[in-house]
């Protein structure tokens, strides 16, 4: 069941100057300012060293903590990350209630180191389908993280690309807009992550290439950076090397590079 969203809807957060001095090759930003990752490889990262699939979601939790840390290092003001998608119901119950319990154990392993570190922490997605203890959780997280401004860490939680859409419809059929009201602008202020600004990066880690209904709507533009690496040893250098290959990337949406050019009598 999609679960409207009721919540007031903030406009895009206004922080261009916090970007003053970033670096930049004329109006182009070499740092990206939203990050979005799918973290993927767990499993396989804990099959590799023959343990179970938790013990590499586990480790899992522990490289998004110091991700979060090294990318606000780096100047990126927003990270959100695909920790459960509503596809993931249809991975056995055991992963399923352990992914849902480690989520519990993280907040309060935590939630204090990020809070102290500027994290203000924000989850979007279907809320109705987990249960009280794990809403109160976020509830709690979300609150006690909500002036902090070094970074915006945006957990993806039974959130699916696809979801996100029809809700935000399901918001303008609710308030009855009519057809000529509705356009981009206002589905992208309604949809779950109205309070950023699109990613201009989107990274998956563990080596398939491609979206899997992650940010559907909003990485229309994203450049895409996909790695090798299993999400758990996804540290500083793959971090680097990601921001290096954005900074090369040409940004055209659509239109096209600017002509060189030609001095006078040649
Ligand atoms: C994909 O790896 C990973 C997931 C489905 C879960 C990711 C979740 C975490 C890193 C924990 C997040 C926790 C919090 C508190 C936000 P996979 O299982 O598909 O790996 P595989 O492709 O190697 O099997």
């Amino acid at each position: 069941m999609i679960a409207p969203v009721n919540r007031p809807v903030p406009a895009v957060e206004e922080t261009e100057t916090s970007r003053q001095g970033a670096p930049a090759i004329g109006d182009r930003p070499l740092v990206p300012r939203h990050v979005a990752v799918v973290m993927d490889g767990n499993g396989r990262w804990a099959r590799q060293r023959f343990m179970p699939r938790f013990f590499g979601h586990k480790q899992g939790v522990d490289a998004l903590v110091r991700a979060v840390n090294a990318f606000a290092d780096r100047g990126v003001e927003y990270l959100t990350v695909f920790a459960f998608s509503s596809e993931n119901w249809k991975r056995p119950s055991e992963e399923v209630s352990g992914l849902m319990s480690l989520v519990l154990v993280a907040v309060s392993k935590y939630l204090t180191k990020l809070a102290g570190d500027g994290v203000r922490i924000r989850i979007v997605g279907d809320r109705s389908a987990v249960s009280d203890k794990l809403r109160q959780a976020w509830e709690h997280a979300e609150a006690l993280t909500e002036n902090n401004t070094r970074i915006t860490l945006a957990v993806a939680f039974n959130y699916g690309g696809r979801w996100d859409v029809v809700q935000a419809c399901r918001t303008a059929m609710a308030q009855g807009l009519r057809p000529d009201e509705l356009d981009e602008s206002w589905l992208s202020r309604h949809m779950a992550l109205s309070f950023a600004p699109d990613p201009d990066l989107f990274i998956r880690t563990g080596g398939e290439m491609r979206i899997s209904n992650f940010l559907l709507w909003q990485a229309a533009y994203s450049e895409l950076f996909f790695t090798e690496c299993l999400w758990p040893d996804f540290g500083a250098a793959e971090i680097d090397a990601a921001m290096e290959a954005y900074a090369q990337r040409d940004r055209r949406y659509g239109s096209i590079r600017p002509q060189a050019v030609v001095p006078e009598g040649t």
